[in-house]
């Protein structure tokens, strides 16, 4: 088993730079299902999900190969439509599959999605979108059994603005007869630049990251070269590393317009912010302020997915916070390891309370989903003494190596046990 060790008390400095995003790669490794040409992809984060979506593909029939963070894939020979379950349990975007398997062979079977343990995490609306769609779902033995050969362009409204669905339904649709249409949609980043592979290819959709997408759908798409965007999640978690250690990193690759709900949470209280282009500068020096009311909501407000990162500033920050988790339901667990080291934090519901302490203290802590395994390590690298973290699954299906933070100077390190 492997652990990750910490020494805290490092302040961070020098430069990094940020891979492309895996949310953005993961549903452009989906949509590469639609396409008969060869699609090469650079940057390539090595992540457990990324790697787990390959061996997705190769079951299909797509040949994938990865050198050197490109990533080669030649989709002319998919011929399957299947995915059985020891592949989906383990990655939850494996869902994303379904809409394109739909709109490439009219037909599908795909067993249910694993991923993170943050909530009971429903696909109705991904659902409700095929349906919409004239596809005929049925459910049988935990497999999703999907008959689309009457497929065609429809109107789809969401109740909720959920990313997965809007991702999928975008990828049923590119190659589907007929005009869908799209209402509230999810506008995160990533659908954007969903949209801009899939057009790269020859799809012809419009409207990603506003109120209403449209998809005009085509024949087929064709070969494409893509760079998909920096990661807006690893980009704020080492924003956040450097805010709760002190110190001066420069962050390469990012673009800053995507995380400005977190900019202006922390600016001027917990660190300064400088951006050039596309880097990032943060320069702090330990004394954070408490970051006052947090509430996680869909894109462009404040995102869940760095909620356990601000809970672990918030909690060696001066004076009280409170987040409010919005999106998923379990997404504290975090919270009971950070109480372990020191931290003094009341849950109610989805409400947290936290009153900054001076410092934490290093102790064994578990990580039990991606995100909460990344605010661990930032509280290790903060607390005194020596913080050993385990459950390093999780975080390395988001992470690339965290211990690359030994970079920017902290004293982080892999062990084997
Ligand atoms: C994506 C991200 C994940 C992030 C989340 C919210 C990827 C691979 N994952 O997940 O990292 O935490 O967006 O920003 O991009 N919901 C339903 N029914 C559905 C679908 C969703 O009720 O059919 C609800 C969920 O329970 C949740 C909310 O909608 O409360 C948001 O979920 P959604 O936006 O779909 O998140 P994911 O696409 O799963």
């Amino acid at each position: 088993m492997e652990k990750i060790v910490v020494n805290g008390g490092k302040k961070l400095y020098g430069n990094i730079k940020v891979n492309s995003a895996k949310n953005a790669y993961l549903p452009i490794l989906a949509g590469s299902i639609l396409s008969k040409g060869e699609i090469l992809l650079h940057d390539c984060p090595k992540f457990d999900d990324i790697l787990s979506m390959c061996n997705i593909l190769k079951t299909l029939g797509i040949k994938c190969k990865l050198e050197n963070h490109e990533l080669i894939l030649n989709c002319g020979g998919a011929n399957a439509f299947e995915i059985p379950e020891e592949q989906t349990k383990l990655i939850r975007s494996s869902i994303f599959t379904l809409g394109s398997i739909l709109g490439r062979f009219k037909k599908a079977k795909v067993a249910y999605p694993g991923g993170c343990a943050i909530g009971s995490r429903p696909i109705d609306l991904h659902i409700k979108g095929l349906r919409a769609l004239n596809v005929k779902v049925e459910e049988e033995n935990g497999f999703l059994i999907c008959d689309g050969k009457n497929m065609r362009g429809s109107d789809v409204l969401l109740n909720f603005p959920s990313v997965g669905a809007t991702e999928n339904i975008m990828l049923a649709a590119t190659l589907t007869k007929g005009r869908t249409r799209i209402f509230n949609p999810a506008k995160e980043p990533e659908i954007v630049d969903l949209q801009n592979f899939l057009n790269a290819m020859g799809a012809k959709i419009v409207g990603a990251g506003g109120d209403l997408i449209e998809i005009e759908g085509v024949n087929d798409l064709s070969s494409v070269e893509y760079t998909p965007m920096p990661d807006r999640i690893i980009t704020g978690t080492y924003i956040l590393a450097c805010a709760i250690t002190g110190g001066d990193i420069t962050l390469e690759n990012t673009n800053a317009s995507h995380i400005e709900s977190l900019i202006k949470k922390i600016e001027n209280k917990c660190c300064k912010i400088y951006v050039q282009g596309d880097k990032i500068r943060v320069l702090a020096d330990g004394k954070p302020k408490g970051v006052g009311l947090v509430e996680t909501k869909p894109y462009p407000d404040f995102p869940t997915d760095l909620q356990p990162q601000i809970v672990a500033l918030a909690s060696i920050s001066d004076g009280e916070s409170m987040i409010i988790e919005n999106l998923f339901e379990t997404r504290f667990k975090h919270i009971p390891e950070l109480v372990k080291m020191g931290a003094n934090i009341q849950v109610d519901g989805k409400i947290a309370k936290i009153t900054g302490v001076k410092n934490l203290f290093g102790c064994e802590v578990e990580a039990t989903d991606l995100r909460g395994g990344a605010c661990l390590v930032l509280a290790g690298l903060k607390a005194a003494g020596q913080t050993i973290i385990s459950g390093v699954h999780h975080i390395d299906r988001g992470y690339e190596k965290i211990e690359m933070l030994s970079k920017l100077g902290a004293d982080i390190k892999r062990i084997n046990v």
